[in-house]
């Protein structure tokens, strides 16, 4: 469902549902006409709809990816869920809790999977964070900066409020999973935001600053936008033993008492391996297999967004119920 050319993300998933022992893409469809002519010529042995009810009907259809703008996957979602079909979202899995409750509602009505792809949680640069900060080599950890800046125009839908477009939910919807992932099982509590509008001729934010406290006494920055002409670090992560500095994506340097005295080092950055992502989901279809993400998990980043939105409108500090 969305076969976009922004990102070519269409062609992304329909790659990797290829690749994958146990799913088999047997259709497509988007809203747009030419974008269903692009899917015909680059998938030419597959089902091209004319209508989502088409695909929604269709019994070969039993997975729904929905690869669209961000305030359709809920309604997408749920719709599809009621039809009794499996579904992955992109992020941001929706735009706020009370749609992923609903999403999350439909999908246990009637026992099909609902995941969402995060497959930034299989990225190099946070697999290397998180491998660092699961080692202990940082010791007691305090404080997480996590950053994805630059200068870009937020085009199409990116830089529309109603489509659910702007910086939080965009690059905001990785960065708050990430953050959650590596703090699981501890939960934030509070949340302070600032969102600055302009730089583009937009209705949307352009750069945000969140500041997440957890209740293990972590305190987490995010900040993300496209209206930096320099850049933060991409990752700093800071415990009383060592610290970890990620500059950009592909450089890691260590500095802390290691091994009983004071060292800087630089660390090799893991691999990314956003290839596991659906031979997972099929693990999961297929035999039973752990979800590769789950909705209640990412829902906890949700609560992240919607606190921060509010935080920004209010400009007071936002308490999130546990
Ligand atoms: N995970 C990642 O690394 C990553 C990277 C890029 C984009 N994304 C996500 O992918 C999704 C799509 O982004 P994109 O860059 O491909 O956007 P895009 O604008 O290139 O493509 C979206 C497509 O959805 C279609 N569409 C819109 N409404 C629809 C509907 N109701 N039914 C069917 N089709 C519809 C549009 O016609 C368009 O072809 C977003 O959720 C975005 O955040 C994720």
């Amino acid at each position: 469902m969305g076969y976009g050319g922004q990102f070519a993300m269409g062609k992304h998933h329909a790659d990797n549902v290829r690749k994958t022992d146990g799913l088999v893409l047997k259709g497509v469809f988007d809203v747009d006409p030419a974008r269903r002519d692009a899917a015909k010529t680059e998938q030419p042995d597959v089902v091209v709809y004319d209508t989502f009810e088409a695909l929604l009907d269709s019994a070969d259809i039993e997975l729904v990816v929905l690869i669209t703008p961000h305030d359709t996957h809920a309604p997408l979602s749920i719709a599809a869920s009621n039809a009794g079909k499996h579904v992955l979202t992109e992020k941001v899995m929706c735009l706020n809790v009370a749609e992923c409750d609903a999403m999350i509602a439909a999908a246990k009505k009637t026992g099909k999977c609902l995941s969402v792809y995060q497959n930034r949680r299989l990225d190099g640069d946070y697999l290397t964070v998180k491998k660092q900060i699961e080692s202990g080599t940082l010791g007691n950890l305090f404080s997480i900066e996590s950053s994805v800046n630059g200068y870009w125009f937020p085009a199409g839908w990116r830089g529309v409020k109603k489509s659910g477009g702007g910086m939080l939910y965009d690059w905001g919807a990785h960065l708050t999973d990430q953050l959650v992932q590596l703090m699981l099982p501890a939960r934030p509590v509070s949340v302070y935001a600032n969102f600055h509008y302009g730089g583009h001729d937009v209705d949307v934010e352009t750069q945000t600053t969140v500041s997440i406290r957890f209740d293990n006494g972590v305190m987490a920055q995010i900040d993300v936008g496209c209206v930096s002409w320099l850049t933060r670090p991409r990752w700093l992560v800071r415990g009383e033993k060592a610290a970890v500095l990620m500059p950009d994506w592909e450089t890691c340097t260590l500095r802390g008492m290691l091994n009983g005295s004071e060292q800087q080092m630089s660390i090799p950055v893991e691999a990314s391996a956003w290839e596991r992502f659906y031979p997972a989901l099929s693990a999961h279809l297929n035999d039973g297999a752990p979800l590769p993400v789950d909705p209640t998990e990412v829902r906890i980043a949700l609560s992240v967004i919607d606190a921060a939105f509010e935080s920004g409108r209010t400009g007071r500090s936002v308490e999130i119920a546990p």
